[in-house]
């Protein structure tokens, strides 16, 4: 096997953005649950060299997650139905989180919860921890309370942003569903409740079926439809939303490498993550980091900042 660099390589490109007050030293972080805290991919990445670490949702006990099987290749596309399994905040603040701070990560806690208090209480316990971000995750399709049930309405979407923003002066990032019929009306509702930035797409509501045994693939029948498949979808998602609100965007949804990565950015965000991929190639953030950069030098372009929005219709 080649040699791989866990670093980018050196570039002249200014690589650094902002993401709603969050400065991340360049635009690519990770999607969470793709990445865990970073721990496990230490021998491929350096994660002090990412833009940010977005760590798996938390909540504020542990949750066991959903039955197996809950995981499903398709063509060019995973389904998961995880269900958010997690240890809890405590265990995030006394493992996961001084480790990231002790290697330097720029770091961003996915928030989620079973209702509207435990959003709160996740964020209060987290305040005092190395935490430079929230993400807030009101998109989940495999939980049956909370999760994606709460961002699929303006209610729902307004209360809960709120109630966010008053618990933390820290940058709010709200997590979007693409299982929604308008993702510009829950975009503009999650900005006018304090989102500082916008995160999409999380997975769309898939299936995959065992026609021999005539059952479902997933235990939970149906499951969150991530990997190139959907990147389509998320670039229209981001592109709509970009026209649609100020703040600025974390683009997501099947990016691969530096090419996927600059489509999001030239559709409308200013930072990207990378999510199933990892799985494919666990040194993929670092191939991305160098394909914006490639890119960027290739057309005469010194600050990445330029590329967002840059699409010509
Ligand atoms: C196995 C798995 C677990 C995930 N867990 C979370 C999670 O805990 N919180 C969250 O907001 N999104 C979660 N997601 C959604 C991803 O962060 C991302 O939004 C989605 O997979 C689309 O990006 P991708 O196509 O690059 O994977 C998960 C996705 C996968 C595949």
């Amino acid at each position: 096997m080649p040699e791989i660099s866990r670093i980018p390589r050196a570039t002249e490109v200014n690589m650094e953005v902002n993401l709603g007050g969050l400065i991340m030293k360049n635009p690519v972080t990770v999607a969470s649950g793709t990445f865990a805290a970073g721990l496990e991919y230490n021998d491929f990445v350096d994660v002090s060299t990412l833009g940010a670490v977005t760590t798996k949702g938390v909540s504020l006990n542990g949750w066991e997650g959903n039955a197996s099987p809950r995981i499903a290749e398709t063509p060019s596309g995973m389904l998961n139905s995880i269900g958010l399994q997690n240890p809890g905040v405590q265990h995030l603040k006394d493992i996961e989180l001084p480790w990231l701070r002790e290697v330097g990560a720029t770091t961003i806690v996915n928030v989620s919860g079973h209702s509207f208090d435990e959003y709160i209480q996740v964020i209060e316990a987290l305040e005092e921890a190395p935490v430079d971000a929230y993400e807030i995750n009101i998109s989940c399709p495999n939980v049956d309370a909370g999760g994606m049930t709460m961002g699929t309405h303006v209610p729902s979407v307004e209360k809960v942003v709120s109630l966010c923003r008053n618990a933390t002066k820290r940058p709010l990032i709200v997590k979007l569903t693409p299982n929604v019929t308008d993702i510009t009306e829950i975009a503009k509702a999650a900005e006018a409740s304090g989102a500082d930035a916008i995160s999409l797409i999380n997975t769309l509501l898939g299936m995959a079926i065992d026609a021999k045994r005539r059952k479902p693939q997933l235990a939970r029948v149906v499951g969150g439809f991530s990997g190139p498949a959907v990147k389509p979808v998320a670039l229209r998602m981001v592109w709509q939303c970009h026209n649609a609100v100020k703040v600025p965007l974390l683009g997501m949804g099947g990016i691969s490498n530096g090419i996927d990565a600059v489509e999001f950015m030239l559709a409308g965000a200013s930072a990207v993550a990378v999510g199933t991929a990892n799985f494919v190639n666990p040194h993929a953030t670092i191939d991305v980091i160098d394909g914006i950069a490639a890119y960027c030098e290739e057309q005469g372009v010194k600050d990445v900042k330029e590329l967002i929005g840059a699409l010509e219709c």
